[in-house]
């Protein structure tokens, strides 16, 4: 199969969860200096690279990400979302990814399993085709390199 005609069907949706929009402010030592400006730049980036169509859409509220979700029925082959606090919390993102039946990669820029208790639960991570998380903003764009790559995306 060759591969610039298979990663050219990919569409994908980067979601990106409550107070990612704070990136570069918000705990710098946990979650890097990046700015989410500069976050979302280097995703379009790759993702041209790469290929692939990509959209994102950033939200603090729970039900703006479940109506995404929803209306990314048909659109997207894909979808990479960094839930935020959401992951620990949200059987309704956990759902709305069930309905729409589209491949889902989660992201985390930190390493949930190596920080509070609370953080190493997530509704996402058993009904993703994988999780990236620990690697900081390359999480994302290896998630895009996935998506490329993977027949199922
Ligand atoms: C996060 C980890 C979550 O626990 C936290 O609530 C976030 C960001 C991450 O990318 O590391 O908001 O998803």
């Amino acid at each position: 199969m060759n591969p610039e005609t298979t990663a050219n069907r990919r569409r994908v949706l980067v979601l990106h969860g409550p107070n990612l929009n704070m990136l570069g402010v918000r705990e710098p030592g946990v979650y890097g200096e990046d700015s989410f400006e500069a976050i979302k730049e280097a995703i379009f980036n790759r993702a041209r690279k790469l290929g692939i169509e990509v959209d994102q859409f950033q939200s603090n509220h729970e039900g703006d990400l479940v109506d995404t979700i929803q209306q990314a029925l048909g659109r997207y082959t894909c979808i990479v979302i960094n839930p935020g606090a959401y992951t620990h919390t949200s059987i309704a993102i956990r759902d709305a990814l069930l309905a729409v039946k589209i491949p889902v990669i989660e992201v985390h820029l930190s390493n949930i399993h190596a920080r509070e208790g609370f953080r190493k639960t997530s509704y996402i991570s058993d009904i993703a085709r994988g999780t990236i998380c620990g690697l900081g903003p390359a999480g994302y764009l290896l998630a895009l390199e996935a998506a490329a790559e993977l027949e199922s995306c």
